[in-house]
């Protein structure tokens, strides 16, 4: 048996507010300590997006009562919450700008607003963008220009982790994380997987791709799962919503690598733990640890997941490494696979 600390997910997507269908926070928290994460970040893509202090209370009112692992709620970036007020800042993970097409309406495309934000929000919080290709280039430019700190999310390409390290070599505070999919998948995956299944944004790459974020291991900070769950029945239907739960595959997919020699359980744990808290300023969790089977042999299969989405497109691969117990603050809240934690048992770390 190894323990590892607390897990840190700065990338889920909860669904609460507005599609429970998809997840809440209960089942999401369920799912992340089942994967060995203690604290996660939520997106705020939710329906209403979380974007001024109502809709914040709103999100926050459900983590209060469900949530089963600790947590904080960014903000999203839109026109209107250019001057948001600090206060406000305070409560959040950080601020979440979309500046790519992908689920739910965030999507900024001027850039004067983009420059209002870098300009506004305070900087000893951090700001992550969702920004491909170009568009990364560009906002890098700008968070240079505003000599602030910025977390790139989900980095899939080729090109643009070769970008984030020629900006790390030139000294610029740039910070990334990358999805499993996009390390273990890619788009030759995607008639496998069937249609709508294959969707995610970004998109899965090429092996090219893939390739260079393995030999990059050293540019990518974080491992975020973007958790992003959608039922069956909207990705098999005919205009299929992007994205896939990882919260209970992220682990396993990791340590198999470890077990493959692909990274050390030491590059592990700096990207699933000291990194993320580091970037994001969260406080440590005294008493907290993941035990883990580094041995064990087991079969992904998503009729054994608690995310209420269903599915997961590592359905029957072979992984190496089995979560065993969760200690948070001292108590078990998962065992075996049983969670034990009960709603509203996690804490909200800015509060
Ligand atoms: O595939 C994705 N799904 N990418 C995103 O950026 C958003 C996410 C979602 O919320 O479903
Ligand atoms: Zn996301």
């Amino acid at each position: 048996m190894i323990t590892l600390p607390g897990l840190i997910d700065p990338h889920v997507h909860l669904r609460e507010p507005g599609a429970t269908h998809k997840e809440d926070w209960d089942t999401g928290t369920q799912a992340a300590l089942a994967g060995g994460f203690t604290t996660v970040l939520a997106m705020p893509n939710t329906r209403p997006p979380v974007t001024d202090a109502p809709s914040l209370d709103l999100a926050l009112s459900a983590a209060r009562q469900k949530a089963r692992c600790d947590y904080a709620q960014f903000l999203g970036a839109g026109p209107d919450n250019t001057q948001a007020p600090a206060e406000l800042a305070w409560r959040t993970a950080g601020l979440k700008m979309y500046l790519d097409q992908t689920y739910g309406p965030l999507r900024l495309d001027e850039m004067s607003v983009w420059m209002a934000h870098f300009s506004n929000w305070p900087r000893e919080l951090p700001i992550v963008a969702h920004a491909e290709s170009r568009t990364l280039a560009a906002v890098m430019l700008m968070a240079a220009l505003f000599d602030r700190p910025l977390h790139v999310a989900h980095v899939s390409l080729r090109e643009e982790i070769l970008l984030i390290r020629a900006a790390k070599e030139r000294g610029l505070k740039i910070t990334c994380e990358v999805a499993p999919h996009h390390l273990f998948l890619t788009q030759e995956d995607i008639p496998h997987l069937g249609g709508g299944r294959g969707e995610v944004r970004p998109r899965l790459a090429s092996a090219a791709d893939r390739h260079a974020l393995w030999d990059n291991l050293a540019v990518i900070d974080c491992f975020a799962t973007d958790h992003a769950p959608h039922t069956l029945a909207e990705k098999d239907g005919d205009n299929p919503p992007p994205g896939f739960p990882g919260l209970e595959t992220a682990l396993p997919l990791l340590l198999t690598a470890v077990a493959e020699k692909r990274l050390s359980l030491d590059d592990l744990v700096l990207r699933m733990s000291t990194n993320p808290r580091r970037i994001f300023n969260l406080p440590e969790q005294p008493e907290t640890w993941v035990e883990v089977d580094p041995q064990e042999k087991w079969e992904i299969r998503a009729r054994d997941s608690y995310t209420r989405c269903a599915w997961t497109p590592f359905e029957g691969w072979q992984v190496r490494g089995r979560v065993r117990r969760v200690v948070l603050r001292g108590e078990t809240v998962m065992q075996d696979g049983k969670v034990l934690a009960s709603p509203g048992s996690g804490r909200n770390i800015r509060a």
